[in-house]
Parts: C-alpha cells; structure tokens; sequence
C-alpha cells in the first residue's frame, strides 16, 4: 500500500553536536550526496559568534538563516530524508530540546581531539530520556586527537550508552590513512583533498591484499585493533541501537567528505522509520490511516510588516493533505489549510501531501502554540514536550504606557513560540520572565519593539529557581504555598510553579515538605 511505503522510506533526523564540532559541515556533506546542493559552502553556518551577544543583525541573521534551513529535506536512493536543524547557540538549547521531540533518530558529531563537550552532554539528556536512537561520528580525524580507544570510553561514559564501532580509523592527522569499514567488510582509503576521493576497496581485514594499500606495520595494528573491537565490544545489535541503548560510531573528516557516504548510507538502512509516539490518550502508529500531528516550533517572520508565523507540525500518522479540514484539538475547531509549506533542501514549496515522518509548515496568525496537536477529528493531546527550569529571570514591565496592549500581546505570542517562559507572581502580579540565557531577554526586547511596537523593560530579581510543585497532601500543598505566598506564582497554563531564592532555600523547602514533590522540568 502507498501509505505504508512513504512512511516506512522516511527518516527524520537532527543532527547534534558542541558548536565548532562540525555540525554544519557534516550537514552540508550529506545535502551534497543527496543531491539537494551542489556546491560546498550552500548552508551557511546558523550560529551566532560566540562574541556578538548582543549585535542586533547577527540576531536576525541568525533566525533568516534558521528559518531557510530548519528542516531539509531530500530523496537519497530509496529514502525520503528530513534533517533538522537545531540552533548551535546555547541560549537556544530549549529550542533545541523542542526539536528533539519531533526526529526519530539524531546523529551526534563529536570532534577527535576535543572528545565529548557539555553541549553534547545535555543534549544526549534529552535523547536519554526519549530513547531516542543515536548514531555517532567522530569528526576531524585528519587533525591529530584522541586515540580512537580513549574516544571510546569516553562516549561510554560520559553519554551513559553503550557504543559500538562501525568503523575504524587508519592513523590519523597527518599521518590518516583512511578507514576501515567493520560494517560492510571494506577499507576506505583517504586522500588528502578536497574532492571527494575515497577509494574504497572490498576485502576481508585478513587478506594480504591489505598490504598493497596501506603499510605492514599500519596493516598489522589494523588487524589488531579490529580483533580487539569483535573481543571487547559485542556484535552490532540494531534492536538495541533502536531501542537507544547502543550507539553505532563511525570515524571521518567532514570537512574533507571523508566518512561521510559511509555514515549516510549505513544510517538509511538502519536508522528508524518513524516511530510511534505517545499521547496522553493513547500511543499513536505511524501508519494508522488518519492523520495526526504536533506542533513542535514556531518561526515568526522576518517581514516586521507582516506579522506572519509559520509553525512547524510534525506529522505523527498518516496523510495530511492540503485543504482538507483538521481538528484543533485545543481550540476544539476544524480548519484547513490552503498553503501548507513542505521544506526541499533549502526551498520552501507548497505541498498537496506529506506522510508521518515529514515536517509541513503552516502559516500561522497566532492560531498556534508549542505543543498543540492536529488531527482528522480525535481527541487527542500529544506529550512530550516538556518546559526546562529557566535558570535566568527578570521582571518585565512596560516602558510605554501607550502601548501596554502591545507589549501584552507580544509577550504572550512570543511565549507560545516559546521563545522563554513566564511566570505570574502570585503575591503582586508581576510578570517573570526566565530564560536559559542573557540572549532570549535581548531577542525578547528587540522583537518587541520591532514586531509589536512595545517596549519593554527589564528589573532584576534574584533567583534560584523555579520548579513546578505538586502533591497528593492537599493540606501540606496548600500550608506550603500560604507560607511561601511571596514565592508562589503560576505559569502561563496555571500551573503552581514555587520560586526558590536559592539553592538553600530549596533544599530546605525540599526538607520541610516530604510529601511534596518538586519538578524542574514542566513534564511529569
Ligand atoms: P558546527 O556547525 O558544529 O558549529 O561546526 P562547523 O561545521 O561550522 O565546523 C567548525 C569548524 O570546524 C569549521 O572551521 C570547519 O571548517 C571545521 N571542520 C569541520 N569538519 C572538519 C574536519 O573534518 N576537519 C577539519 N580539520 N576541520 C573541520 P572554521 O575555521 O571555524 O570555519 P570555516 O571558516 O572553515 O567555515
């Protein structure tokens, strides 16, 4: 049946790694196999320089160049690939989280010498949490790093999962040689260029054959290295690479097109078809007949004259079809959509019909919000997109009496994209913002003057914390919020969040209030 062979060929994917690991590159190297670029340096780089906090332009820059390039998608042999993108900037890490939620698998690029970065860390959180597949490439091996084996551990450790090589690299800095692909029984020779030459020879590790292209001695270690891999690592086990628990590694140089094919070719026939997902009513299957969807971001436009948004749905079963009616499961209302946007490596067309697995963009006035679910009529709440605990806040006043509509308005549409959180104090109705980074308060002010034509202004509150309670103990719930009255306030769905002043304080309220429980992320 068609249904059932678009969904099964799709593979939707995010690649993740530390800024400056090769994230883009390596992106850009798959655009190019799958023929959806043709030439190298197409995608540009979507991160904000590490100096320009506060340059205004390069914040615009940023968000043009993210919308063109949030998700990609091209056809690969018999495959339908989507990558998405996720934002390489820290401050945007919820962004990044949110992604998360919409790709069936990730690939993680980790760079040889610098081995695995905390951006790396808390990203593989999230993927933890999800079981979510993940596939890794250690990048740059033509500059001199860690010994493969160190890498190993390193994975190991520090991402809480089991690894598995894939291949394995000849050498490396000056001295790279190639790799030997373990997968597919063949040594893949390197040639320092730009072009894209790697001659890949098919033969067994153990043939003498082996000798003709790489030295006796690089020979020999191979041979070594490789038995030492099938002793001490147990044979690849794609259920458990599915199930999240084994992450197949491969080794390359991105920049140089070396490894890549391998990686892309090996990842098709592994990597997930879309993957059920599960709602609050029930687990969804990709190939039920009825679609449904959710909405995982929110872009606002760049033409300040035109107010328009475009939210990302994720196609979660079946078809979506243009002009067809949809139910809005939160506003409870069907509606259609004249001009859905699929994204073709870097154009955006309107499509007729997208299959679970695919990102379709709708144009949005202010319909949606982060999270809210579409479907052909059923009731149903997707889950899974949980708000962190902010770990910066401030108050946000009005700076132009003339405008507060204005400024409410924009403060409340740029928190459904959710771009930050806000929190109401309870004691005297102040608004909080909280953020990951000083970055999202400066995208806040600048946005809504240029959007919204409000102004904004920004007091300090010193803060810890704020962390959503909950308990079955109505009486210890209700004594804890009347003692703390000055630090309780709702979030923007009503929510009691507590707002600790710091470390202390929680701790102690933690003490205090056994049958309460504290939760630092909005999901539980
Ligand atoms: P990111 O998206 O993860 O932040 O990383 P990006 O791809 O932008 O790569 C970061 C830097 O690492 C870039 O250099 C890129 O050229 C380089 N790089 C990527 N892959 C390899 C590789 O396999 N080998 C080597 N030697 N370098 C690699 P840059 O100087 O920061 O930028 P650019 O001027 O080259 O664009």
């Amino acid at each position: 049946m068609d249904l059932k062979k678009e969904i099964l060929k799709r593979r939707t994917f995010a690649v993740i790694s530390h800024p400056d690991a090769g994230k883009t590159t390596l992106t850009e190297k798959l655009l190019l196999f799958g023929g959806a670029i043709h030439v190298a340096g197409a995608v540009k780089s979507n991160k904000i320089k590490k100096t320009a906090t506060s340059d205004w332009m390069e914040i615009e820059k940023q968000r043009g160049i993210s919308v063109a390039t949030s998700v990609m998608g091209f056809d690969y042999n018999d495959y339908k690939i989507n990558i998405l993108d996720t934002p390489g900037h820290q401050d945007f890490a919820e962004d990044t989280f949110r992604t998360l939620t919409a790709v069936d698998s990730v690939i993680v690029v980790v760079d040889v010498a610098k081995g695995v970065e905390t951006q790396t860390r808390r990203l593989m959180e999230v993927c933890r949490m999800r079981n979510t597949p993940v596939m890794v490439f250690v990048n740059k091996l033509d500059r001199e790093g860690k010994d493969p084996f160190e890498i190993l551990d390193e994975l190991e450790e520090e991402l809480q999962i089991n690894v598995r090589p894939l291949s394995w690299p000849i050498d490396m800095g000056d001295r790279f040689r190639g790799v030997y692909n373990i997968y597919r029984n063949s040594l893949d020779l390197y040639k320092p260029s730009k072009q894209v030459v790697t001659e890949s020879v098919h033969h067994d590790i153990e043939s003498p054959e082996l000798e003709e292209h790489i030295s006796a001695d690089l020979a020999g270690k191979l041979r070594g290295e490789v038995e030492l891999i099938t002793e001490v690592y147990p044979e690849f086990n794609r259920d458990e690479y599915l199930a999240g628990k084994l992450a197949p590694v491969f080794f390359g140089s991105a920049l140089n097109n070396f490894g890549v094919k391998e990686l892309l070719d090996c990842f098709v026939e592994i990597a997930p078809s879309p993957r059920k997902i599960e709602a609050v009513e029930r687990v969804v299957e990709p190939l039920e007949e009825d679609f449904t969807g959710f909405i995982f971001k929110i872009h606002a436009n760049m033409d300040p004259n035109h107010r328009s948004r475009l939210a990302f749905v994720k196609v979660c079963s079946g078809k979506f079809e243009r002009n067809v009616n949809y139910k809005h499961v939160r506003f409870n209302r069907m509606m259609k959509f004249s001009s859905p946007t699929a994204f073709m490596a870097q154009k955006k067309e309107i499509l007729d019909e997208a299959y679970a697995g695919d990102i379709v963009g709708l144009p949005d006035t202010g319909n949606f919000k982060i999270g809210d679910t579409l479907t052909s009529g059923e009731e149903l709440h997707f889950k899974g997109l949980p708000s962190f605990s902010p770990e910066m806040f401030k108050y946000i006043e009005n700076a132009d009496p003339l405008k507060s509509k204005q400024l409410q308005k924009g403060v409340e549409q740029l928190m459904d994209e959710g771009v930050a959180q806000l929190f109401t104090n309870q004691f005297n109705g102040r608004k909080i913002i909280g953020t990951v980074g000083q970055l999202q308060f400066e995208v806040i002010e600048y946005r809504l003057l240029h959007e919204y034509g409000a102004q904004c202004r920004w007091q300090p509150i010193q803060l810890y914390k704020a962390c959503w309670i909950e308990s079955d103990d109505k009486e210890q719930l209700d004594d804890f919020k009347k003692r703390k009255y000055q630090y309780m306030a709702k979030d923007k769905q009503g929510r009691d969040v507590f707002l600790a002043e710091s470390n202390y304080i929680l701790m102690m309220a933690q003490q205090d209030f056994k049958n309460i429980r504290f939760h630092f992320s909005s999901e539980y």
